[in-house]
């Protein structure tokens, strides 16, 4: 038996790499670890919140699903933070439209990501702590996405507690705000990133929009998937 400070992931010493992105769902890590990395190897199923290790040119990266919401994804960050040696996190999301300027299939990079959550009351920061990216890893995630001509758009996000929010009014006050979209994880990431001294970064691709009501088809969605992914690789392997 493996044992671990942590009580949600049971792996080995070593067997998580550095560099670990993460989708909110554990068997899309399943997907991203057999069709993007290289021979990829499972270290944690607690939960069926799979993790696997496997290599990017050459380089070691893991993909470990985060569930759904601050709480969970502040969890694993966490651990994978404080006793597996990871140093950096790429949530690698998808998320709901509020600006006017942001389509369907834009790939987001989340330069901050503010909250309705109380999460960071745990930290006794007075005033509001600002969740924000790792600047070099936007930097590199932006000029990746570039190279590639992907739709990208870059600046403040929100993440709402409530996927379902019963404030008729929010959706606006967001949009009057300059948030590009919404979504339920970043904020947590990169709360816990600060507090734990390491990085961490979101990309999101624009799955609906909250206002029309428009989704993406399952094709569509892979697509612009597939565009995220190959940033979020580049950023991983700098
Ligand atoms: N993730 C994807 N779309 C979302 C939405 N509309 N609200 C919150 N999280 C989301």
């Amino acid at each position: 038996m493996i044992t671990t400070p942590s009580a949600c992931i049971q792996a080995e010493e070593g067997s998580v790499a550095k560099a670990v992105l993460m989708p909110g769902d554990p068997l899309r890590a399943k997907y991203v670890a057999e069709h993007y990395l290289e021979d990829p190897v499972l270290f944690n199923s607690v939960r069926n919140m799979y993790g696997y290790t496997g290599t990017y040119k050459g380089k070691k990266i893991s993909v470990m699903g985060s569930g759904m919401g601050i709480p969970s994804i502040g969890l694993y960050a966490y651990d994978l933070y404080s006793f597996f040696g990871v140093e950096a996190i790429i949530r690698i999301g998808s998320t709901g439209a509020i600006s006017e300027n942001v389509n369907l299939r834009d790939v987001v990079v989340a330069m901050s990501a503010s909250t309705n959550s109380n999460f960071a009351v745990q930290y006794g920061f007075q005033g509001i702590l600002a969740p924000t990216a790792n600047y070099e890893m936007l930097d590199y995630a932006v000029k990746a996405g570039q190279e590639i001509g992907a739709s990208m758009k870059v600046g403040p996000i929100y993440t709402s507690d409530m996927f379902y929010n019963a404030d008729p009014g929010l959706n606006q006050k967001l949009r009057d705000y300059g948030m590009l979209c919404v979504e339920m994880e970043t904020a947590g990431l990169y709360m816990t990133a600060a507090h734990l001294k390491k990085k961490a970064l979101g990309l999101l691709t624009v799955s609906d929009d909250v206002f029309t009501g428009e989704e993406l088809s399952v094709m569509e969605r892979q697509e612009s998937f597939d565009e995220m992914m190959k940033i979020a690789l580049e950023t991983a392997w700098k």
